[in-house]
């Protein structure tokens, strides 16, 4: 028996046009460890947003009912290059109720349960889930589960890499972010020192009133000497950056630096030997990164990943990980969103000129049924 129902996809062709558009798609029974999940609900996030608008023009974009068509420029046309002509599907995870299994008993257990999942097709009236990654998520509504796998993780996943490298402190950028806020949580409740970078005073208020004690403006005048008395104050030399674009991971390196050097008994040409390292794990400024000659010669800047880190992490710790999300889904990673649409209403200029500008506290809910 199949299964039909509405799914996004989203294909870029050379000719520089990408097409965001609704189709009605079948679904195959799943096999052994598959379950089929009718899906509820699924976040909108920026790593979606890559494929989904990523830098193309939507404001002259061709719209009609369930399709849009926005041409994309370079260097972004050609950077993608590996994508042109693809049809993917889009929505990383989600969460709604299992309607079908494979044959595995642990497929088998989750019939009729809601779960969260990370299906990579979330846009869509049906997925196909691995079980194994499947979150039941008991009494707790499609909406409370929708993002219960992405940004807990990858917040848990910061605090474990600054444990596995040996740091106690953490400097965060963007860090009013759905993700911040759960690591300003985080930090909290594990005592590892937080400091918090937000470029609106409003944000600075936000975590405040969320416990944050370290918090720096990066559009005040004196950004620089708060933000090394931040990391005077933490002993903070590991930083992750979701920015990604502009001199974000530079300033940091040069504030950590700049602390170091001032502890320097005895000048050295090479700055000083205290290790600094910048985690950049996302793109939501995607101009080139600058990096300058400031900060001596013991400092790594590199790129951070889920999937990988967890990989690396291995089954124990990734399960822990997983117990504490499901335990504290409502509280320390509960999710809030501006706004829900369904599948067409994605596709409207209006929605996606909102939800691609990626504003604190305004993700957007796909409800695939309205
Ligand atoms: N590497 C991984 O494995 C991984 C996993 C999960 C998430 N991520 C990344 O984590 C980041 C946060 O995700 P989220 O879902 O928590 O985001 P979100 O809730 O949508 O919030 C986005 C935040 O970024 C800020 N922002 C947007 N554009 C900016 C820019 N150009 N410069 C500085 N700040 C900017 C916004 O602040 P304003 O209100 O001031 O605009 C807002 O606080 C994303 O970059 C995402 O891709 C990476």
């Amino acid at each position: 028996m199949t299964t039909t129902g509405k799914q996004l996809f989203t294909t870029l062709n050379a000719d520089g046009k990408l097409t965001l558009e609704i189709s009605e798609e079948s679904f195959p029974e799943p096999t052994g460890n598959q379950v089929l999940v009718k899906m509820e609900a699924a976040p909108i996030n920026p790593s979606d947003l890559a494929i989904l608008t990523s830098a193309a023009d939507f404001e002259t974009a061709d719209y009609s009912p369930g399709k849009v068509v926005a041409t994309m420029p370079e260097p972004f046309l050609t950077g993608q290059k590996n994508r042109h002509g693809q049809r993917l599907p889009a929505g990383n995870e989600g969460a709604g109720t299992v309607v079908a299994t494979g044959d595995s008993d642990m497929a088998k257990a989750l019939m009729g349960q809601r779960v969260a999942c990370v299906p990579g097709n979330a846009y869509s009236q049906y997925a196909i889930a691995d079980a194994m990654m499947c979150l039941p998520l008991g009494d707790h509504s499609a909406e409370a589960g929708a993002s219960s796998f992405v940004n807990p993780m990858t917040a848990l996943g910061f605090v474990e890499t600054a444990r596995m490298e040996g740091h106690e402190a953490i400097v965060h950028l963007a860090a009013a972010s759905n993700l911040g806020q759960m690591l300003n949580k985080i930090c909290q409740e594990d005592g590892i020192k937080l400091v918090n970078i937000v470029r609106k005073q409003e944000h600075v208020d936000l975590l405040k009133s969320q416990g944050a004690t370290c918090v720096v403006n990066s559009s005040d005048e004196d950004y620089m000497a708060q933000l090394r008395a931040a990391i005077s104050e933490t002993g903070a030399f590991l930083g992750f950056d979701p920015i990604g674009g502009g001199r974000n991971t530079d300033l940091v390196l040069k504030a950590m630096e700049q602390v170091a050097a001032s502890r320097m008994t005895e000048y050295s040409r090479y700055g000083s030997d205290q290790d600094k390292k910048m985690y950049i794990y996302g793109r939501l400024d995607l101009s080139e990164t600058i990096l300058t000659p400031s900060y001596g010669l013991q400092w790594c800047v590199q790129g951070w990943l889920l999937t990988p880190f967890l990989a690396k992490a291995g089954m124990e710790t990734a399960v822990k990980m997983r117990t504490r999300v499901q335990q504290n889904l409502t509280t320390t990673f509960a999710s809030s969103y501006k706004t829900k649409v369904d599948l067409e209403g994605m596709l409207t200029k209006d929605a996606i000129l909102d939800y691609r500008q990626m504003k604190t506290g305004e993700k957007y809910l796909v409800t695939p049924w309205g």
